[in-house]
């Protein structure tokens, strides 16, 4: 029941941080897009990275899926911003799942936001790697 959620789930449930979406051709915009084979619940969550810094300066989401998985992605964009791709990369479900006090029959909720933040790292690197790669042999 609502009984066994806490406060803070019931929090980022109400009042979901960073829902939203960034334009994902752009080469600094990350996008993570990943399922949960268990239930068919979807997250997608992006991140902004300064080329420069390698900082995450922007992160937004959006869920089709239950409350806890909500509360995760909100929970997770609060927790990217301003680190760097190691640190946001190094964030674990239990991490996460331990902060909004997930049952455990919703882990899996928690691992569907450690893996959009993997999977939207991954992305950007690609592309900013790609974009670097384009600059070079434009100057060559
Ligand atoms: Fe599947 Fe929460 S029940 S993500």
């Amino acid at each position: 029941g609502a009984r066994a959620y806490h406060a803070n789930v019931i929090d980022h449930y109400d009042n979901p941080r960073n829902v939203g979406s960034m334009d994902k051709t752009d080469v600094n915009v990350g996008t993570g897009l990943v399922g949960a084979p268990a239930c068919g619940d979807v997250m997608k969550l992006q991140i902004r990275v300064d080329p420069d810094t390698g900082t995450i300066t922007e992160s937004v989401f959006k869920t089709f899926g239950c409350g806890s998985a909500i509360a995760s992605s909100s929970l997770a964009t609060e927790w990217i911003k301003g680190k760097g791709l190691a640190e946001a990369g190094g964030i674990k479900n239990r991490d996460i799942a331990k902060e909004l006090r997930l049952p455990p029959v919703k882990l899996h909720c928690s691992m569907l936001a450690e893996d959009a933040i993997r999977a939207a790292i991954k992305d950007v690197k690609g592309k900013q790697a790609a974009a670097a790669e384009t600059v070079k042999v434009a100057a060559a």
